[in-house]
């Protein structure tokens, strides 16, 4: 899967597709990374990529026409690949959109968002629209980070158990919470580990670990 980022600060990227599994799907072939510059495709000899908004307000606005040129560059390297635009304006993101995305996706197009906002007529150029939370960023990049960490995870390959991502907390359920877990000392400044953990009897830990999964409320 190709994933190509649409950023006016592509540096911010650098450390998180360069570390840990992010970094192994890119080193195993399973997926390849293309940073675009918006800047890149600004207007004149300024490379202006924002104006202000019709009818007035604070801030500036991402202008369309850099916008959509970025896009269709990032198109004619990747013609099947999905466009995302990570807004507050967007569904809210959740693991059935990360599975639909890791399972269906050719390759990825994600558009970062900065300053007051963007000129909404982009939506046209746009397949889905993701908010990651009910709160506000400054920018898209970290939204896209989140969308990328997501579905590069699920990609077969890319985590070590065969089945690290079925048990885990948000799959098969949207409310689900997975059990808790724990490692050694068992027991550290007088906390111990739940005594059916050290047990051995797997039918025991299973019914524990069923127990223990979570609702949220
Ligand atoms: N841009 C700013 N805030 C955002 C959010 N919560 N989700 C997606 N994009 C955003």
């Amino acid at each position: 899967m190709q994933i190509q980022i649409i950023s006016l600060f592509p540096e911010m990227f650098e450390g998180v597709l360069n570390s840990s599994m992010l970094f192994k799907a890119k080193d195993r072939g399973i997926v390849g990374y293309h940073l675009i510059n918006l800047r890149d495709f600004g207007k004149g000899i300024r490379h202006q990529v924002d104006d202000t908004p019709y009818g007035g307000g604070d801030g500036m606005l991402l202008m369309i026409e850099p916008l959509v040129k970025a896009i269709e560059s990032a198109k004619e390297r990747d013609p099947g690949a999905l466009v995302i635009l990570p807004t507050p304006r967007g569904e809210l993101y959740s693991q059935s959109a990360a599975n639909d995305l890791a399972e269906n996706a050719k390759g990825l197009i994600l558009v970062c968002p900065r300053y007051e906002g963007y000129d909404e007529r982009i939506v046209n150029w746009v397949d889905r629209q993701y908010c990651i939370g009910r709160y506000v960023l400054t920018g898209g990049e970290l939204p896209a980070m989140v969308i990328i960490d997501s579905i590069v995870r699920l990609l077969p390959g890319v985590l070590g158990g065969e089945h690290s991502t079925e048990i885990e907390s948000f799959q098969g359920s949207e409310d689900r919470i997975e059990f808790p877990q724990y490692t050694r000392p068992e027991i550290y400044q007088g906390l111990k580990v739940p005594q059916v953990l050290l047990s051995g009897n797997h039918k025991e830990i299973e019914e524990w670990r069923v127990q223990n999964s979570g609702r949220l409320s």
